[in-house]
């Protein structure tokens, strides 16, 4: 069942916590004000730090139907809005001829209605839901197609509607949620970003990264949970080609929790690196004394911590 926009700042906070997504409160602000201002929310970050659960999350704690859009490089019209089911079409331009029985106007009438569109996630997102309540759209990775689908996503932010020329224009009843995301290997366009309100996810501090383990790896001592933060956010401050996310935090602990693991020793560290980095390169880099050092670190500032 569709729930009420979030009262507040606090409201959303609550919002996200229930959908087991940790949160500051800088997040929650930029959240709630896209929520009761009706603007899209541009979210944008490094790999793996949680951009695309916000959407996810968004949805399923609003009780909304998710309409994501995954964006890719060459995504066009045709695959992000709608295009017409041109054997369907063919199959009954064949059977009119077959029966001998149309003339070619009416036929033509016939053959570009809504029975021969296949709608794509943003028409999906313009037309009534069901529920009564508008869904959650996710635009997930805007950096990866060309201007040219900025420029026509530009259209559909502003009117929050699209014209399919046969048909006429659909227009949405109340605008979608709308959640954009961007890796930012490519700067988005101004006009988008002027559209939206603008978040940057940024890696989670250490408090922050162990509530989410708690809540994602559920199985592993705190200890080794503890070890595991505090050996990625040192690594995190490394040159490296690609730092570990949040997604790699998790995997990793999971990982070791499968090996039975409750304490952090170098050869383990060694061993599961992959789990944690993806890039060759970068494991040579910190396999060996590297990582044996930013281990020794790690468990002597856990030891005076204590
Ligand atoms: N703050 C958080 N609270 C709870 N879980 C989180 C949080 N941040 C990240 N995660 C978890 O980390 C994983 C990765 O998150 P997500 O896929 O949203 O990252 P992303 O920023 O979209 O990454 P990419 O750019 O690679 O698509 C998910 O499993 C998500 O549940
Ligand atoms: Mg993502």
């Amino acid at each position: 069942m569709a729930a009420p926009l979030p009262a507040s700042v606090d409201d959303t906070l609550k919002l996200l916590t229930e959908g087991r997504y940790v949160a500051d409160r800088s997040l929650a602000t930029a959240l709630y004000l896209s929520l009761s201002l009706h603007r899209p929310l541009f979210l944008e970050g490094e790999a793996g730090v949680g951009k695309t659960e916000i959407g996810k999350v968004l949805a399923e704690t609003l009780g909304r139907r998710l309409i994501r859009l995954q964006c890719y490089e060459g995504l066009d019209v045709s695959s992000a809005v709608y295009e017409w089911n041109y054997s369907a079409q063919m199959i009954e331009i064949r059977m009119a001829e077959a029966m001998g029985d149309r003339d070619r106007s009416m036929l033509q009438d016939d053959i570009f209605t809504e029975r021969f569109l296949i709608k794509r996630p943003i028409l999906q997102a313009l037309e009534p839901d069901l529920t009564g309540k508008p869904p959650v759209l996710l635009i997930d990775e805007l950096d990866r197609p060309g201007e040219p689908f900025e420029a026509f996503l530009l259209e559909v932010l502003s009117d929050y509607q699209v014209t399919v020329p046969e048909i006429g224009t659909v227009k949405a009843a109340a605008p979608p949620i709308v959640v954009i995301t961007s890796n930012r290997t490519r700067e988005i366009h101004d006009a988008i970003k002027r559209r939206c309100f603008y978040y940057w996810v940024d890696y989670p501090d250490a408090k922050r990264e162990l509530e989410i383990l708690k809540l994602k790896s559920p199985g592993a001592a705190e200890e080794l949970s503890r070890q595991v933060v505090a050996f990625v956010q040192r690594l995190r401050s490394k040159d490296l080609f690609k730092l570990p996310g949040v997604a790699e935090t998790i995997d990793w602990t999971n990982a070791l929790v499968q090996l039975d693991k409750i304490d952090l020793d170098p050869d383990t560290v060694n061993t599961t690196l992959g789990v944690l980095l993806k890039y060759q390169d970068d494991i040579a880099r910190v396999r060996g004394s590297e990582a044996a050092a930013i281990l020794q670190q790690v468990k002597a500032d856990l030891a005076a911590a204590r």
